[in-house]
């Protein structure tokens, strides 16, 4: 339970980088790091799961990869990335993408689309099914889930939540439905208790989510990179918020491009609070703050047109 606990955080990795007060001067690093290597890093993460790397993260790329030098036995980044590119099949090509990506999420972050999604669903005959397509540790499917219950009036509506991410680490977190009971904090406490049951004796301190809630959703591994998806639509909407910014326009274009045909004409796509789609893809117009539909212009004809822009 306390490993799980790590992994619900702020979205810092366990052992991410501390402080920089209290970091240690470049030259007493246990590994030598060099910018060289900081680019060999860069390359790989963006060829493997479309993750571009700002410069500034070179600090917190040193911190998480580190762990893996540590867990490996590796003693130099240059040999790490060297085992890397020669063995494509490793099995260290998940724990490297697990150390890299962000996670940070949160029950009913960006809360105001999900009175939006309450009057989508209200709309539509059951059964209805919802793509989450980055949902890191689960906190963002069993909030869809919940409004579903609560826009249907039932614990057990006819509705599916598929949820998604490359890294196998949240998944897993997010599949055991267990969090720390601070993570409710800022939950209706009538909600709260409809939708978790809170740990007693040993497991204190932690919610499960309920076994209804946790029925409506599969987790699966995807890369949204990926040739090969594994889902199949038509969805009634597609959760994709906070994950295009790591991507470049491109990569996002093209990702925009094949949502499109798996949403039904009038499913919603939800994004991000500073993820802007409509000049990326000219599939979808804007129906709210963040929240997208298909161009009508384009319903029907989508299949064949839906492109990136290219910019
Ligand atoms: C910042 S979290 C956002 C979580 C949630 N969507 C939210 O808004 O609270 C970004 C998530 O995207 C996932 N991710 C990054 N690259 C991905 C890729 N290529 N395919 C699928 N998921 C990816 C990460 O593992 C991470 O869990």
């Amino acid at each position: 339970m306390t490993s799980l606990l790590k992994t619900i955080d702020s979205g810092k990795k366990a052992g991410a980088a501390a402080p920089a007060r209290q970091a240690k001067p470049e030259t007493i690093k246990e590994f030598e790091f060099t910018a060289r290597d900081f680019e060999r890093v860069r390359t790989l993460i963006y060829k493997r799961a479309g993750i571009a790397l700002a410069d500034s993260k070179h600090e917190m790329v040193y911190s998480r990869l580190a762990r893996r030098l540590r867990a490996t036995g590796i003693r130099s980044f240059e040999a790490y990335l060297d085992s890397l590119e020669n063995r494509p099949d490793s099995e260290e090509w998940e724990a490297f993408t697990n150390a890299l990506t962000t996670n940070l999420t949160s029950f009913f972050r960006e809360a105001h689309h999900f009175p939006i999604l309450a009057d989508h669903v209200r709309k539509l005959s059951e059964p209805i099914t919802i793509w989450c397509a980055a949902s890191s540790t689960g906190e963002e499917p069993y909030s869809i889930a919940m409004t579903l219950c609560e826009a249907l009036g039932t614990m057990t509506p006819q509705a599916h939540v598929i949820a998604t991410d490359i890294d196998t680490n949240v998944l897993t977190t997010a599949s055991n439905g267990i969090y720390a009971l601070d993570r409710l904090d800022k939950m209706e406490p009538e909600r709260a208790r409809r939708f978790f049951l809170r740990g007693k004796g040993a497991q204190e301190g932690l919610v499960r989510v309920r076994p209804e809630l946790r029925q409506m959703v599969t987790f699966k591994q995807l890369n949204l990179l990926s040739d090969d998806w594994p889902v199949s639509g038509p969805f009634d909407a597609i959760f994709c918020r906070n994950v295009m910014i790591y991507f470049d326009k491109p990569t996002q274009g093209k990702i925009l491009a094949r949502f499109a045909p798996l949403m039904k004409p009038n499913a919603l796509l939800f994004a991000g609070h500073s993820e802007n789609f409509l000049y990326v893809s000219d599939a979808f117009k804007l129906r709210g703050k963040t929240v997208y539909e298909l161009d009508p212009s384009r319903v029907g004809t989508h299949r064949l047109v839906a492109r990136p822009i290219e910019k």
